[in-house]
């Protein structure tokens, strides 16, 4: 494939307005004021796809948000790529953290990114990293040399759990057969450093209420006599570590797979400064679970966040009150082998049974899913691989990641194949923050490697 190169070269400002375009409509998920933005973005992501040269692209209707399906079928005696991604992003708040507004697109350098970054919400995930396949596709079928059949399925809810995502793969499990399932929503390493992600963890996401009194209470004529729902909330989520921050939930480790030292060694040798980490975050020191490096306690154990809390009053000035009322939600990363409906029940049980006498406790789940992993001697991983060492002229390294794409595991249940994670974001595009971006050199990097998989798949396949 000499010419991919020259290609994405004569193209690439198409590419970047092309995809400057779609990151401008707000298609966030989480918020239904942009409902109608999802929709529209939904449409966008099928003229791209008919364009690019699917035969047959459809806006597939679900309980939610609708599903694109694309396809071009060119020999069903030849393998079939399945292509995953999500045209849904994050919302963008706090909005007065952005350098330049989330849904106007602008291109900037950094350190990381000399050659220029487009900054917008979904620029990394997924938006940016889903349309590198699809301009990869038409190479391809401009330059008469697609392999083998591919497939296209493109979700609108995986920020939110990809519910109706479910859903649609139990009722069309012949439809999307394939061979291997390849998806760009991960990271890698550094531009010099390609890796491959191999683990992705579960997770299990609850939100927890915590009742006091009948009502709001005067925080002299009452304080001291009663349980203060807020100052309870916050000991009973300090009592979920120990010590040594480990999750003190009875049974939440039991079905944790212990890595062994010489799995432990090959993760240790990829590369990663502590020191760059530390500046790069501008905190003084890391923490986590004793026993374990960052490298590990980010990838391979499980952890419990509280990503929200909130109760009382919050306003300007003082009022001195005793809420009725204090929430937080809570996440849980699992891994290999805990089981997110299991862990979520040993949450709530133990949670609640840590509440005293003065208080009522609510757990109300939100969504989960399993963790992932995938072995390096499949033939979709050589092939990735293979793709990885031609583009950035070293070979990739197995990484497991402490990120959750919950609906992988539910693809090797559902549609018995492998998904390989090629991800060519980086830690620092900001995703889920603000400011996030994608560096030009990676999106024209991963258009540049896409159809090298698909080559080398077919290749190894025979
Ligand atoms: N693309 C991310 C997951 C990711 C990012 C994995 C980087 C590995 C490396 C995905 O869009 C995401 O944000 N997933 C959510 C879970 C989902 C159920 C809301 C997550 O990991 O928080
Ligand atoms: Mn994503
Ligand atoms: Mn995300």
């Amino acid at each position: 494939m000499e010419n991919i190169k020259s290609y994405v070269q004569q193209h690439k400002d198409r590419f970047i307005n092309e995809l400057i375009e779609l990151l401008k409509i707000p298609s966030v998920s989480a918020d239904t004021a942009y409902s109608q933005d999802v929709i529209d973005t939904a449409e966008a992501v099928k003229e791209s796809l008919s364009k690019a040269g699917c035969d047959l692209v459809e806006v597939c209707d679900t309980p939610g948000y609708p599903i694109i399906y694309g396809e071009k079928i060119i020999d069903p005696n030849l393998p079939t790529v399945l292509v995953y991604g999500h045209y849904d992003v994050q919302p963008p708040d706090p909005l007065e953290l952005w350098t330049s507004p989330p849904f106007e697109p602008v291109i900037k350098t950094t350190d990381i990114h000399p050659e220029g970054a487009i900054f917008a919400r979904g620029a990394c995930d997924d938006k940016g990293q889903m349309y590198m396949h699809v301009k990869a596709l038409e190479y391809m079928v401009q330059n008469n040399n697609l392999p083998c059949n591919v497939k296209f399925m493109i979700e609108g809810e995986e920020e939110v759990g990809s519910a109706s995502l479910a859903w649609f793969v139990e009722r069309n499990q012949e439809k999307l057969k394939n061979d291997v399932i390849l998806i760009s929503d991960t990271g890698m390493i550094s531009n010099q450093q390609p890796s491959i992600t191999t683990g992705l963890r579960g997770l299990s996401y609850v939100e927890v209420e915590v009742t006091g009194p009948n009502r709001d209470l005067h925080s002299g004529l009452y304080g001291g006599a009663v349980a203060n729902p807020i100052n309870i909330l916050a000991k009973m989520i300090a009592s979920l570590h120990d010590e040594n921050n480990h999750i003190t939930i009875p049974g939440f480790y039991d079905k944790v797979q212990e890595l062994s030292a010489e799995e432990r060694a090959e993760m240790a040798k990829a590369p990663f400064s502590l020191e760059k980490y530390k500046n790069a975050l501008n905190i003084a020191d890391v923490y986590g679970e004793k026993g374990y490096v960052t490298n590990e306690r980010n990838s391979i154990r499980p952890t419990l966040d509280v990503n929200g809390i909130w109760g009382g009053y919050t306003g300007e000035g003082a009022k001195t009150v005793i809420a009725s009322k204090a929430f937080a939600k809570i996440s849980m990363r699992l891994v290999p082998n805990q089981e997110w409906e299991e862990i979520t029940a040993l949450f709530t049980k133990h949670f609640t049974s840590i509440a005293p006498a003065g208080v009522t406790v609510k757990v109300t789940p939100h969504h989960g899913g399993q963790g992932y992993v995938t072995p390096i001697d499949s033939i979709g991983y050589q092939a990735a691989n293979k793709a990885y060492t031609e583009t950035f002229g070293v070979p990739a390294i197995p990484v497991r990641s402490g990120g959750s794409i919950p609906i992988v595991a539910l693809f090797e249940k559902e549609l018995k194949s492998k998904t390989i994670l090629m991800g060519f974001g980086l830690d620092s595009d900001a995703i889920h923050s603000p400011n996030e971006h994608f560096g030009i050199f990676n999106y024209l990097k991963g258009i540049e490697t896409i159809p090298l998989f698909y080559k080398y798949f077919v290749e190894l396949s025979k």
